[in-house]
């Protein structure tokens, strides 16, 4: 059995899963890889600090010349997070023909063509099946398995932080602050949330996902980005009433080479496969022009599902041969693409307005969509006699534009109170 050294940058809940696969599993790690795996060294930020996991004092380093000066450390990976210095240790990493391995998706949404880019210059290895999805084998499945097919569609929920919010309130009723509160008790939510709050974990993700299904390099701007915290209780018990279940969704389609990509919360009929995916499980759905429809399911996040990706990808490097420069690195990507815009995406709506209780105020509503081209399919009017009452409906398929117009001549309709949310209905 061979030996190889790898080294770590960052052993907080990834790192701590990747050091605990490795020790779990080393038999068969070593029967699977054909390598006896050493961790030789471990970058962090403060050695002082309590590990989770029982790991000899002198692998710790916060010297990152300790790593990438050291010729034995054949495989680096990238655990830390952020772009910077993450970037930085993993160009440098490449620089000195170590492979790399990174779940970070902040730096392969933004970065990666320099990435792929500079490791195939330099003759090394780089997997990154991490950074969306978790555990979910979900790149090396666009990448090898499905890779005959052209990729129409993919629809996921990648997300698990907004998806275990977005549960609770559905299914035990909590309002988004409530739910986001136990979240963060449950450590499935950082202290700021923002990031997965607003969406942009999900468009992150959404931009590896497109560039690989659809070979091309995805410019962050052209993806729309709306997060879940204007989703309200009684959108949650609207939807409910109309079959719907509403999830982050984070979509791309390739309209004959126009690409439209969007992350946004949406209503789906509760039948749907996902509509069933719940707390802070993920699933990726694919629509392939010969595999038909495909979904992936599984555990988005967590200290041993991504490590378990992670260390997949280092057995990977081992199965290839590791001093050889890799001949699998086609770059396919086309750098002019074409986005859809917003305005021309064509979605159904949900619309919750709060009206005077007026007789001839729905015709006018109406009135005003029937003249910007937008058809209703479902209409619930509730309450009588109080000054405002809610009003809900559900159009049919229209595009953003005709929608977004309505919306403005609304607005000065002095029976309408105030519009209280619009939240788009894809009927996957
Ligand atoms: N958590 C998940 O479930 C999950 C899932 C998929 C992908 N990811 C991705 O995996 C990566 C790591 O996530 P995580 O949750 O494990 O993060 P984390 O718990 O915050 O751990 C980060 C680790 O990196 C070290 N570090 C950070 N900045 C550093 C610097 N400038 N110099 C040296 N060391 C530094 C930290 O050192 P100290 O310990 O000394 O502070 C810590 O050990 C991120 O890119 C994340 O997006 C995470």
């Amino acid at each position: 059995v061979n030996k190889v050294k790898v080294a770590l940058l960052g052993l907080g809940n990834v790192g701590t899963g990747v050091w605990k696969i490795l020790n779990t599993n080393k038999e068969e790690i070593r029967r699977r890889s054909g390598y006896d795996i050493e961790i030789a060294k471990i970058l962090v930020r403060d050695k002082s600090k309590k590990r989770n996991v029982e790991v000899p004092e002198e692998l710790l380093t916060d010297n990152a010349d300790e790593v990438f000066n050291n010729d034995e450390i054949r495989i680096v990976v990238e655990l830390m997070g952020g772009v910077e210095p993450a970037y930085e240790y993993m160009m440098r990493a490449i620089k000195s023909k170590k492979h790399l391995v990174s779940a970070n998706k902040m730096v392969i949404a933004t970065k990666g063509e320099e990435l792929i880019g500079a490791a195939a210059e330099a003759g090394v290895m780089f997997y990154y099946e991490a950074s969306v999805g978790g555990g979910i084998p979900i790149i090396h499945g666009i990448n090898e398995s499905l890779t005959a097919n052209k990729i129409e569609e993919v629809v996921g929920i990648i997300n698990g932080t907004t998806n275990y919010i977005l549960t609770k309130m559905s299914l035990e009723g909590l309002s988004f602050d409530t739910a986001l509160k136990g979240a963060q008790e449950k450590g499935f939510a950082e202290a700021d949330p923002t990031s997965d709050v607003e969406a942009y974990d999900a468009m992150y993700k959404l931009a590896i996902l497109a560039s690989l299904s659809f070979g091309a390099k995805i410019n962050l701007d052209s993806i729309y980005r709306e997060g879940i915290t204007k989703i309200e209780s009684v959108d949650i018990a609207y939807a409910k009433e109309l079959g719907y279940t509403i999830k982050l969704l984070a979509i791309g389609k390739d309209n004959d080479g126009v690409l439209e990509l969007r992350v946004h919360p949406a209503m789906i009929p509760s039948t749907h496969p996902l509509a069933n995916v719940n707390n802070s499980f993920n699933a990726i759905f694919i629509r392939g022009n010969a595999i038909g429809d495909l979904m992936l399911y599984g555990k988005g996040a967590g200290d041993l599902p991504t490590g378990s990706a992670v260390v997949g990808d280092i057995i990977s490097i081992l199965r290839n041969n590791i001093d050889l420069a890799p001949s699998n690195d086609i770059n396919n990507q086309s750098t002019t693409v074409k986005y859809s815009p917003m305005e021309e995406t064509k979605c159904e709506y949900y619309i919750r307005l709060s009206v005077r209780d007026l007789p001839g105020t729905f015709g006018e509503i109406a009135t005003i969509l029937g003249k910007n081209g937008v058809s209703l399919s479902s209409v619930i009017q509730k309450g009588k006699g109080e000054e405002f009452v809610p009003l809900v409906f559900v159009t049919h398929g229209t595009k953003e534009a005709n929608l977004n117009r309505s919306l403005e001549e609304m607005k000065n309709m002095p029976a309408i109170y105030k519009i209280d949310n619009v939240i788009r209905v894809e009927n996957l």
